[in-house]
């Protein structure tokens, strides 16, 4: 079970309060998908990611990453069992889409850099600390239906 400091509550709720998803989803998925180049065969239907002008041009990648970023909420939402809240998606990234698990952390540190981009310096080391920890809780979940 995580244990969540108050101070980490409000960092966390904080940067959810000031986050605007609908830029930084699909900034942090396209960024992935460029700097991680084979994450795009899962995103196979989402046609044209032949560089990266067309990644971040492409109106699914922007999308599904508004949908990414909307999942988290889930977590934001259930903080204290992040594992159950998550048990349907692990499942889904595990059984139906064979995403490889690793990408998980690769995708949520893309979305930590862009969460920083646009705090600037109001991302303390503290609120990075409470920041990564929420991430890598649900990292952790979306990996719990792996076998
Ligand atoms: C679908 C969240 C990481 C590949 C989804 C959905 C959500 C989600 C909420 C929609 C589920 C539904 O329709 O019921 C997340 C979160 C992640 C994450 C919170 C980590 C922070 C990844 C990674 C990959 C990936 C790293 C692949 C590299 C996919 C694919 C779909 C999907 C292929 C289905 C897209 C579609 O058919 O439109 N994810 N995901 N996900 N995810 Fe993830």
């Amino acid at each position: 079970m995580v244990v969540w400091t108050d101070a980490e509550r409000a960092a966390i709720t904080g940067i959810f309060s000031k986050l605007n998803c609908d830029v930084v989803g699909p900034n942090a998925l396209a960024r992935c998908l460029i700097v991680y180049p084979w994450t795009q065969r899962y995103f196979a239907k989402f046609g044209n990611l032949y560089n990266a002008a067309a990644i971040m041009g492409n109106p699914m990648v922007a999308a599904h990453g508004k949908v990414v970023l909307r999942g988290l909420d889930k977590a934001l939402k259930n903080m204290d069992d992040i594992k159950k809240a998550y048990t349907q998606l692990s499942e889904l990234h595990s059984e139906k889409l064979h995403v490889d698990p690793d990408n998980f952390k690769l995708l949520a540190d893309c979305i930590t850099i862009v969460v920083a981009g646009q705090m600037g310096s109001a991302f303390t080391a503290e609120i990075q600390a409470a920041w990564q920890k929420f991430l890598a809780v649900v990292v952790s979940a979306l990996c719990r239906q792996y076998y």
